[in-house]
């Protein structure tokens, strides 16, 4: 069968989602309503000007969280829904020991009482990476994963900076016995027998570390790929968790509903006439929601933004360009062995664009909820402040590489003001079950059982 129609289908889903299919069904409602404001007029009757026109209530309504999907089962994780896969999941996400120096957990970086980010350009585990932390919440509906895309589903993202050398810095050899020593229950109720991992070395990865290395090419073949299936559950379990990290309304979403409802607002979301101007630039002369947009403010694709390098930049980074290939290539990708979709839910994948020079130095757009209250931005964490971004977004210079896909906006200081305004208000609680962010409590970090002696 071919994947076609399933692919189309789903592009149709997208478009319809999309702000495109917004202004195309509000330039329908627009004549319909001018129709009306004429009949109207016609009998002479005084109508009030609307606040919002037709073309910008449908755009307000497909910000706001209430037109966020319910979220899809993901074909490539049977176990994505499972909450024993979740709650084992919790426990890996918090546990130092699986990683090279017994230190660094998940939640090194990725801090629950900072938005599931780190306040840092850089992050730092092991080492230092190359880019920033992004945040976790509500990143279950998205395609593509990192800031290059370079994984296509959450569990195989989180199999990557286990094996990173500056991230957790250890060895899926390494994990699958940490698994065998204190998870041995919890994992095998979901996943089923672990395989036996008597003869093999306390080390053994396809990563950096040649020692490690050259004991994992040593391995027959047929137990390398019985331990990457212990890593593939690994993250399997670690997504189940991180799924059920959403997100609840936040002032905005609070005032489009209000208004969409045509309710009286209180002073809980009534705007600010700072903040009304913001968001008409937002979603008007600034084209903020050309890339950011849907409830999560992001179009999941990858743009030239003209970012500058950052400091620390050797090599070159060439964002979506190298990411797609790696996605395309990936060990664990929705087409690999160790994914549970079949050929046909792999859409993303399969339809991915993989060559053009839109690609070079492109990077996702990030979603803008809670963007206010994590500085620094973008990718390597290149500015400290909404400041700095929205004056980047108004200069639009040339990229350092590849072509900046922006333009000059030209605004007046109090306009940029106003944009700034507008983005406190996507300050979004996170929604989980109880307690579900909190370091489960077998453990507490310098714990005995956290040295590193799996
Ligand atoms: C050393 C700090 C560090 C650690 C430890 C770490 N991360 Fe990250 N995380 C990052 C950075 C940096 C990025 C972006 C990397 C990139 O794009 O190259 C990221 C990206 C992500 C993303 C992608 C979000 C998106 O919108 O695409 C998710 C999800 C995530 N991490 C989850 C995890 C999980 C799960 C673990 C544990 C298995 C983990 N991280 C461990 C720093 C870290
Ligand atoms: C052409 C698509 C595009 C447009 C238009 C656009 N953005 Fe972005 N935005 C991006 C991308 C891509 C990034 C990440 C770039 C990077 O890290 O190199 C980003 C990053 C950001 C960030 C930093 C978020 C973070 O977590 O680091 C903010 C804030 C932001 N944009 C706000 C805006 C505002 C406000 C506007 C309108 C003035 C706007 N954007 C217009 C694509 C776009």
């Amino acid at each position: 069968m071919s994947p076609r129609p399933n692919g189309f289908a789903r592009a149709l889903r997208r478009f319809r989602d999309s702000a495109a299919f917004a202004i195309l069904v509000s330039s329908i409602a627009g004549v319909i309503g001018t129709t009306a404001v004429s009949v109207a007029a016609a009998h002479g009757a005084q109508l009030p000007r609307p606040r919002w026109s037709a073309d910008e209530r449908t755009m307000l309504k497909s910000l706001s969280l209430t037109s966020l999907q319910p979220l899809a089962p993901d074909p490539s994780n049977r176990f994505g829904d499972d909450p024993r896969a979740a709650a084992l999941g919790r426990e890996l996400f918090f546990d130092t020991r699986l990683s090279g120096n017994g230190k660094v957990s998940c939640a090194t970086c990725h801090v629950p009482a900072q938005d599931l980010q780190d306040g840092t350009p850089l992050a730092h585990g092991v080492g230092t990476t190359a880019r920033r932390t992004m945040p976790i919440a509500g990143t279950a509906h998205n395609s593509w994963f990192f800031w290059d895309g370079r994984t296509d589903s959450q569990w195989a993202q989180a199999l990557g900076p286990l094996e990173s050398a500056v991230e957790h810095g250890g060895t899926r050899a390494q994990y699958a016995h940490v698994i065998a020593k204190h998870y041995r229950g919890e994992y095998e109720d979901v996943f089923g027998a672990l395989p036996s991992l008597v003869q093999v070395p306390r080390n053994a990865g396809p990563v950096a570390d040649n020692a490690a290395r050259g004991a994992w090419q040593r391995l027959p073949s047929t137990q390398r790929d019985e331990i990457s299936r212990v890593y593939a559950n690994i993250g399997k379990a670690i997504a189940a968790f991180e799924r059920r990290i959403e997100l609840a309304p936040s002032r905005f979403d609070r005032y489009v509903d209000t208004e969409l409802a045509g309710r009286p607002h209180d002073s809980t979301d009534v705007l600010s006439s700072n903040e009304e101007a913001g968001l008409r630039l937002f979603i008007g002369k600034a084209n903020c929601v050309n890339c950011h947009n849907g409830p999560l403010f992001t179009d999941n694709h990858f743009h030239n933004t003209g970012v500058p390098k950052s400091k620390l930049e050797l090599p070159v980074d060439s964002g979506r360009a190298l990411g797609v290939r790696q996605a395309v290539a990936g060990e664990f990708n929705c087409a690999s062995r160790y994914s549970d979709a079949k050929p046909d839910d792999c859409e993303e994948l399969t339809f991915a664009v993989t060559e053009g020079d839109e690609l070079v130095r492109a990077y996702k757009t990030p979603s803008l909820r809670s963007v206010a209250a994590r500085a620094p931005y973008m990718h390597a964490g290149q500015f400290a402040s909404l400041n700095e971004v929205l004056s980047h977004y108004n200069r639009a210079p040339a990229a350092p590489f590849g072509k900046s896909e922006l333009r000059p906006l030209h605004l007046s200081p109090t306009e940029l003001s106003q944009l700034a305004a507008f983005l406190q208000l996507l300050t979004t609680p996170i929604a989980t079950p109880k307690g579900w962010l909190e370091q489960p409590s077998t453990h507490v970090n310098g714990d005995k059982g956290h040295v590193n002696n799996y």
